[in-house]
């Protein structure tokens, strides 16, 4: 695409709907042990768009973001995710699908601990047929941006602190350049510092593309980042809000 094309392709596709899901359902198990974890989640979000997912512990955020983010499979309702629906496509589609354009940071980071910090960075790049030479030197960079020195890089998960780890997440989730990316608390083993840094190169991650960022946190700190702020409340999206204030934050949906 040459340069001009690319640019009105990114105005055309900016600010549509990249979420819109109608109805959503979930239960684990069965009989006696179920557990209706999502009863009915309404919810649009648009490209260019950073939402936060806020609600108390249990209410179904990791749910959600593990639907839209095609790791678990809704019972009910409508979904479309990049104009896609999970349900429509084969086991194979869907994988192929969520590594092209989805990234994920876990709640619990979910590293390979045989890995390197590189390495595990390097892995989307690997599943989008990346050499691992290139993909490794990719993975560096990336790691860099997020504060990481030479040795850090070359450290397995377990020499690494909490907030590294949670860094090295991050920095898996964007190095592929996924058109979605769907956070679990990514601040939550972060200092006020590292936590800004982060939630800075992921908006600047969303500004000006067809992406879009879904949040989940509790961290009242990073709330400033966001465009929107949804609230959810057993298994539903009760609410949508501004965010408080925004600083100096650049915003793409003023
Ligand atoms: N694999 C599972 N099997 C059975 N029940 C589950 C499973 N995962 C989640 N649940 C239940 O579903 C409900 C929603 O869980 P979920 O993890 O989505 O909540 P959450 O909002 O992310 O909570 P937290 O803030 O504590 O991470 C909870 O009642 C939880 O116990
Ligand atoms: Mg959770």
């Amino acid at each position: 695409m040459s340069g001009n094309t690319m640019k009105s392709f990114i105005e055309a596709t900016k600010n549509q709907t990249a979420v819109r899901c109608h109805g959503v359902t979930k239960t684990y198990g069965q009989g006696k042990a179920a557990v209706q974890a999502l009863r009915g989640v309404d919810l649009e979000i648009r490209t260019g768009e950073l939402l936060m997912l806020v609600g108390p512990s249990g209410c179904g955020k990791t749910t959600l973001i593990s639907v839209l983010a095609g790791l678990l499979q809704r019972d009910g309702g409508d979904c479309s995710v990049l104009d896609h629906d999970y349900k429509q496509m084969s086991f194979n589609e869907t994988t192929r699908f969520r590594g092209r354009n989805i990234g994920f940071v876990f709640q619990t980071f979910d590293l390979i601990p045989a890995l390197t910090a590189a390495e595990n960075v390097a892995t989307p790049l690997l599943i989008n047929g990346v050499k691992w030479p290139a993909a490794l030197e990719k993975a560096g960079a990336v790691l860099k941006v997020v504060g990481f020195d030479d040795r850090m890089i070359h450290s397995l998960p377990t020499d690494l602190s909490g907030g590294q780890q949670q860094r090295v997440a991050v920095a898996r989730a964007m190095v592929h350049d996924p058109r979605m990316i769907v956070c679990d608390e990514p601040t939550s083993a972060l200092d006020s510092e590292s936590g800004h840094m982060v939630m800075s190169l992921m908006r600047q991650f969303a500004l000006g593309k067809d992406r879009v960022l879904v949040v989940v946190t509790h961290d009242t700190r990073i709330f400033e980042f966001a465009d929107r702020i949804a609230r959810m409340e057993d298994g539903r999206i009760t609410r949508i809000e501004n965010p408080p204030s925004r600083g100096n934050v650049p915003l793409n949906n003023p």
